[in-house]
C-alpha cells in the first residue's frame, strides 16, 4: 500500500517507519523543513532505541522517504495519517487542535488538487471526542463526501519501547462506520495478523474516547500507588512490597505500580487534563480523573520538599547532583518531566544544580536555566552535598555506591525511583531517602 504520514515527530516517525517495515511504501510529510532535511540525510531528530537502524533500512530499500510537500506525496496514496501534536491549549487545558485542523486543511487541498477519487484520512493524533466529525465537516467543504472517509486510529506506543509497541501491540483500535475505510485499515494492519493482534473496530467517537480512557486509567494507577507510597512512609510500610502484593493479583496486574515523583511526559498530563475538559463540556463530573490531575501536580511540587527535608530542612548554598532529567528512561523527551518542576524549586530554595542525563541534556537545556550539565554520573556526584535520582536509566543501576560515597561531599542519596534499597546504600554510609519506604 502507499501511505502518507503527516507529522514526523515521536509518533509519526515511529509509526511511519514501522509501517514501511511492514512492507508498505510510506512518505513522511512535515512542515518542519529542518527536520525533513535531517531525516533525508539519514539523521534521527529524536532519541528512540532502534529507530535509526530501522529508518536507514527502510529508506535504502526505497519504502520510506520524507518531504515537506504534501500534494505530490498524496498521489496514489491509499491512506493519509495525521500524526501532529495535540498539546494542552494555553489557559484552559483543552487539547489544542490547531495543528490537526491545519493538517486536515492541507490534506483536503491536496486531495482536491490531485483529483483522487477516494482517500482514507486517519487520525492518529490523540484528539477529543468529536474531532473526527469536525475534520469530516472541514473536508466536506472542499470535497464530495464520496471521495473520503475519516477514521480514528489512536496510537498507544510508549516512548522508549515505541518500535516494539507498534510492531507488537496489545491491540489496534479503529473507529469507522465505513466498510470501504475498514477494508483499507484491515489491509494496513494485515502484517499484524501473524501475531494475532486484535483489531478492535468501533464507532469513531468511541475510538477517540478509548485513547483518553486508557491514558486516564494508567495515570490513575500510577497516582494510586504514589498515594500508597505516602501512606507507607507515614506508617512504616514498604510500597514496593505493597505493589508486588497487590500486583500479583491478576485483576490488578503489576504494571504501572512503581511509585515515583509523579507521572510526566508528552501524553498523561495533557490527556488527563483534556479529558476532564471534555467531560466538563458535557456536564459530566469525572471526579476520579480530576483528583488524579491535582494529586499528580502537587506531588511533583512536594518532591522538591522531600529533597529539602532529606538535606536537613534547607538546600540554601548546597550543590545538588541530579541523575536523569527525561520524564522516563530511553527517551530524550522532556515534555512535562517531573525534573522541570523539581529542579527550579530547588534552585529557588538556594541550591546549585549539576545534572546528567544520557540523552536528554540538549532538550533539557532549552527548558532549565542555570543548570551545570555534566558528562557522567560521577561528574554530577563529585563534591555534591546530595544526589537525586530523578529518572531510572539503566546506566544508574550499575553505579558503585562505595565510589559515590567517596566522591560526594555530603552523603544524602534521594532516590525518587527506588533504584537502590536503603540497606544497600546505608551499608556504605549513605543516608538514603527513597519513595514509600
Ligand atoms: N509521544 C508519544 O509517546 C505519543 C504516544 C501516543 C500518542 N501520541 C499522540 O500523537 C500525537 C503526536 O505526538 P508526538 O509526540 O509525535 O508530537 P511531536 O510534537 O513530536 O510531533 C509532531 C510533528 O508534527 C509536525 N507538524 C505540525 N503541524 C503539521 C502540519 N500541518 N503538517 C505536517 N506536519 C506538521 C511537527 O513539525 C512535528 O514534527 C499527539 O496527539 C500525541 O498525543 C503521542
Amino acid at each position: 500500500m502507499k501511505l502518507v504520514m503527516v507529522g514526523t515527530g515521536y509518533v509519526g516517525l515511529v509509526s511511519g517507519v514501522c509501517l514501511a517495515d511492514f512492507g508498505h511504501e510510506v512518505i513522511g510529510v512535515d512542515v518542519d523543513a529542518d527536520k525533513v532535511a535531517l531525516l533525508e540525510a539519514g539523521k534521527i531528530p529524536i532519541y528512540e532505541p532502534g529507530l535509526d537502524t530501522l529508518v536507514r533500512r527502510n529508506a535504502s530499500a526505497g519504502r520510506l522517504s520524507f518531504s515537506t510537500n504534501l500534494a505530490p506525496a498524496l498521489k496514489g496514496a491509499d491512506a493519509v495519517f495525521i500524526a501532529v501534536g495535540t498539546p494542552s491549549r494555553r489557559g484552559d487545558g483543552h487539547a489544542d487542535l490547531q495543528y490537526v485542523y491545519a493538517a486536515a486543511n492541507s490534506v483536503a487541498e491536496a486531495i482536491e488538487e490531485s483529483g483522487k477519487d477516494y482517500t482514507v484520512i486517519v487520525t492518529k493524533s490523540t484528539v477529543p471526542v468529536g474531532t473526527g466529525d469536525e475534520i469530516e465537516t472541514l473536508l466536506a467543504k472542499r470535497l464530495d463526501r464520496a471521495r473520503f472517509d475519516v477514521v480514528s486510529n489512536p496510537e498507544f506506543l510508549r516512548e522508549g519501547a515505541a518500535i516494539e509497541d507498534f510492531k507488537r501491540p496489545d491491540r489496534v483500535v479503529v473507529g469507522t462506520k465505513s466498510d470501504r475505510a475498514r477494508a483499507v485499515m484491515e489491509a494496513v494492519y494485515r502484517p499484524l495478523n501473524i501475531n494475532k493482534t486484535p483489531i478492535v473496530f468501533v464507532e469513531r467517537r468511541t475510538s477517540e474516547l478509548i485513547k483518553y480512557a486508557a491514558n486516564a486509567f494508567l495515570a490513575t494507577k500510577i497516582t494510586f500507588i504514589n498515594e500508597m507510597a505516602d501512606l507507607c512512609e507515614a506508617v512504616g510500610a514498604n510500597v514496593q512490597d505493597v505493589a508486588r502484593g497487590i500486583g500479583l493479583d491478576k485483576r490488578i496486574g503489576g504494571k504501572f505500580l512503581h511509585a515515583g515523583p509523579g507521572y510526566g511526559g508528552s501524553c498523561f498530563p495533557k490527556d488527563t487534563l483534556a479529558l476532564t475538559r471534555t467531560a466538563n463540556d458535557s456536564n459530566v463530573d469525572l471526579s476520579i480523573v480530576n483528583a488524579v490531575v491535582s494529586a499528580n501536580t502537587s506531588r511533583k511540587e512536594r518532591m522538591a520538599d522531600k529533597v529539602i527535608n532529606a538535606c536537613g530542612g534547607s538546600v540554601d548554598g548546597l550543590t545538588i547532583g541530579v541523575l536523569g532529567l527525561a520524564f522516563k528512561p530511553n527517551t530524550d523527551d522532556m515534555r512535562d518531566a517531573p525534573s522541570l518542576t523539581i529542579v527550579p524549586r530547588l534552585q529557588k530554595a538556594g541550591a546549585s544544580i549539576r545534572a546528567y542525563d544520557p540523552e536528554a541534556m540538549e532538550e533539557a537545556a532549552k527548558h532549565l536555566d542555570d543548570v551545570e550539565f555534566v558528562v557522567s554520573p560521577s561528574d554530577a556526584a563529585r563534591g555534591a552535598d546530595a544526589l537525586v535520582i530523578m529518572t531510572e536509566w539503566d546506566e544508574f543501576r550499575g553505579i558503585d555506591l562505595v565510589d559515590l560515597h567517596t566522591i560526594m561531599n555530603g552523603k544524602v542519596l534521594v532516590d525518587l525511583r527506588n533504584v537502590y534499597s536503603a540497606s544497600r546504600a546505608e551499608k556504605v554510609g549513605l543516608t538514603y531517602v527513597g519513595v514509600g519506604c
